[in-house]
């Protein structure tokens, strides 16, 4: 067995994640690169670090989930779903059942809030926010961010919806009331159902392909029948009927 396989065993044990269905050689990149920074020599030594050390494990365990965002990320995407997709949804249900499956620090969550609102008052509106690392989900609660995750956010919007603090936005709380954060690994933990819109972007490109067929296939089952997936700019399904899927529009798909 390789050091990298044992390790992959060993942190699976630890703490219930299995990187073996991350993409092995961006993975492993990631991993050797922080430990060699650490000053260790292979996976081993660092395993037994990790293991030993609380904060190198949290360091380790951030390293491996890589949480960049930012508000309206591929704006354009954003705006296809609230002038297409909101009042199409809208109109089959009043009241949307929201998730957003690997919401890093918080940021696509409240632009769906924000989004929602141009449609339903923020009181009527209720969404669902998961991820698998518990550090991103706290900052993710506090919702203070740097200018530079705003760029692409309508000034309107910045007006509406956050106070500036100087270099950094706040989010107000009218929207923060409107998001549940929860801690969620999505190869492992139940999903749950009758979704009106999942929304899971810039995460599966992470994923071997196995991982990603049986996430797509939970998805599937969590969504209602007509429930929308949003997916990344870079992680169009190839293909869709096999999960139940229809194009809606493109990085959307339709639940048959
Ligand atoms: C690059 S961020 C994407 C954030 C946001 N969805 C976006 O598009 O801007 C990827 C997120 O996936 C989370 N993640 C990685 N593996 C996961 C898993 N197995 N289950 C749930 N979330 C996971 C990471 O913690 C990270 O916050």
């Amino acid at each position: 067995m390789t050091d990298y396989i044992q390790f992959i065993e060993k942190v699976k044990n630890k703490t219930g994640i299995d990187l073996s269905l991350y993409k092995e050689a961006q993975m492993k990149r990631r991993l050797t690169s922080l430990y060699e920074k650490r000053g260790y020599d292979n996976f081993s030594d660092y395993y037994t670090a990790i293991h030993n050390d609380a904060k190198l494990l949290e360091e380790f365990l951030d390293r491996m989930t890589i949480n960049v965002s930012e508000f309206y990320r591929n704006a354009q995407r954003w705006e296809v779903l609230e002038k297409k997709i909101f009042p199409k949804l809208l109109n089959e249900n009043k009241k949307l059942k929201i998730w957003s499956a690997a919401c890093s620090t918080g940021e696509e969550p409240y632009s769906l809030a924000m989004v929602l609102s141009s449609h339903v008052p923020l009181k009527d509106i209720s969404i669902l926010a998961t991820d698998l690392d518990s550090g991103v989900i706290e900052r993710a609660k506090v919702g203070l961010y740097a200018d530079r995750s705003l760029k692409e956010v309508p000034r309107k919007i910045v007006e509406q919806y956050f106070i500036n603090e100087g270099q950094h936005y706040q989010v107000k709380d009218s929207i923060k009331q409107t998001v549940q954060f929860k801690q969620h690994n999505l190869l492992n933990d139940s999903y749950g159902s009758g979704f009106d819109l999942i929304v899971c972007r810039n995460v599966m490109i992470y994923f071997t392909e196995e991982a990603k067929d049986q996430i797509y296939e939970s998805f599937s089952k969590a969504l209602r029948p007509g429930g929308i997936l949003f997916v990344g700019s870079t992680e169009q399904i190839f293909n869709p009927s096999k999960y139940g899927f229809e194009s809606e529009e493109t990085f959307f798909y339709r639940k048959k």
